[in-house]
């Protein structure tokens, strides 16, 4: 990072002393006002709730061109990754730098396979639960848990305990989530495997039972694996910041992308892909698309058109793309092209980028939209959608929370607030 030789001054119109900020140059994107000076220069903060215009932190990670529809993965477009590269090469690229040699690959496919096991005693964790509990629920209590079993990686100084946690995460998520599936369905847990590709062995244990062995296509594994390579990292959506602020404190890993789960879990973000299918469900048919449409610009209606709209994206988003030609693949493969939902989702987006409510705040269908009909089309329900992102986003989150463990100057996250509450009163005067 280095300093612009331009500065920013701000003054004040009731003519307190101005100040000179520096402006700090990132290799793409918007320059970033250094503000850390601020408060102590002139004793105000800024306000910025949404953090709307606030850079948390510097990254190398993932870059996003919001008006251009652009996304890299440490350089790498995610069109060329979602083409050429596979899940686990995307893993490497973004914990390590680099897409990975043949054998680096194969090196790290063999790492990962070796941490799929969890621990016997994790499913009594899930005995606890009701079966019908949210899948969410379970994953969000279980990845904290995992905490309790590893205290010989949790010095999150030690760059080899952030690489060995960092491994058995991102190896044992989908253990995990297909075990929350397997118990929402009343079916005895399936091992992993360590002959099988990461997302052939995630499909076997979510499909497998002891009466009948899985086979999978190789389609639908491909499919599985650019899901989870557009879901992989997104720079800093809520749920990663909410494990950079959880790491900041010290916590460790397994805590942290608990933590990110829990947040991801909000329709509003991660939990859009279940929301968006339950709105197509919902509208049901094409000709009722006018009534939705007028229901969302209804503000009184609380509606929004789910899997639409994005804080950095001001075109469309590139994963939605690539997100809706994996529907058409996986459905033809499945001979299910005429699938009403995916038909549905493709007229409603056609009516919505035509009417100017949308065009007008470049509202424009996101990763979320076309998602929840491929992972249907697999074979996936609806209430297991967000786990997917959840074990796709594993590698972001904990790429991000080492990247920002091994900053040298990381402090706390701790900001700030507008006050607008009762200025000091006696609580002797009772309720007069
Ligand atoms: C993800 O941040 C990330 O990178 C997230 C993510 C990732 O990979 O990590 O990309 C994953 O979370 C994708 C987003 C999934 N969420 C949804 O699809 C839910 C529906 N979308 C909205 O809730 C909304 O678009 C957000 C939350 C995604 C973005 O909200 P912003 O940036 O705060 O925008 P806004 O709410 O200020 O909206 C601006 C205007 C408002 O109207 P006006 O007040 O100007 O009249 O657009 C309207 C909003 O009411 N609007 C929508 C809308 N999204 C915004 N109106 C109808 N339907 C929508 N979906």
């Amino acid at each position: 990072m280095t300093p612009s030789d331009v500065k920013a001054t701000l003054s004040f119109s009731d003519n307190s002393p101005s100040v000179e900020l520096p402006i700090y140059k990132g290799t793409m994107g918007p320059d970033a006002i250094d503000i850390r000076s601020l408060y102590s220069q002139t004793g105000k903060f800024t306000y910025d709730p949404g953090f709307m215009s606030t850079a948390s932190c510097n990254s190398a990670i993932t870059y996003i061109n919001g008006d251009k529809g652009e996304l890299l993965y440490r350089g790498y477009s995610i069109d060329e990754l979602a083409q050429n590269a596979d899940f686990l090469e995307t893993c490497y690229a973004l914990l390590k730098g680099d897409l990975p040699t043949k054998q680096e690959k194969q090196k790290f496919a063999e790492t990962i396979a070796k941490h799929a096991l969890v621990h016997e005693q994790m499913q009594f964790f899930f005995r606890g639960f009701r079966r019908d509990a949210h899948p969410m629920a379970i994953l969000t209590a279980s990845v904290g848990a995992l905490s309790a079993f590893y205290h010989d990686s949790l010095n999150i100084n030690d760059p080899y305990h952030r690489d060995v946690s960092a491994i058995r995460i991102i190896a044992k998520l989908p253990t995990l989530v297909a075990m929350a599936y397997k118990y929402s369905v009343g079916q005895p847990f399936v091992y992993p495997r360590n002959d099988l590709s990461y997302s052939a062995n995630f499909m076997r244990m979510m499909f497998s039972n002891p009466c009948e062995e899985y086979w999978v296509s190789d389609v639908l594994v491909r499919a599985l694996d650019r899901i989870l390579i557009l879901h992989a990292d997104h720079e800093q959506n809520a749920s990663t910041s909410t494990v950079r602020l959880a790491g900041s404190s010290g916590a460790n890993p397994f805590a942290c992308i608990a933590a990110g789960i829990a947040c991801l879990w909000g329709p509003a973000h991660g939990g859009a892909n279940e929301a968006s299918l339950n709105m197509l469900k919902e509208i049901g048919s094409p000709d009722k698309i006018p009534k939705f449409i007028k229901q969302v610009k209804d503000k009184n209606s609380n509606v929004k058109l789910m899997g639409f709209g994005h804080r950095v994206y001001k075109n469309y988003d590139p994963r939605a793309k690539l997100m809706r030609e994996t529907c058409y693949e996986v459905l033809n493969e499945l001979g299910l092209y005429n699938d009403p939902l995916f038909k549905l989702a493709m007229e409603l987006e056609k009516i919505a980028l035509e009417d100017q409510y949308f065009v007008s705040r470049k509202l424009y269908p996101n990763v979320d939209f076309y998602s929840g009909i491929v992972q249907r089309a697999l074979g996936i329900p609806t209430s297991m959608f967000t786990c997917i992102f959840a074990m796709a986003r594993t590698v972001g989150w904990i790429a991000q929370w080492s990247e920002m463990i091994a900053e040298p100057d990381q402090k706390i996250g701790r900001p700030r607030q507008l006050f607008i509450g009762y200025i000091p009163r006696s609580a002797k005067q009772g309720n007069s």
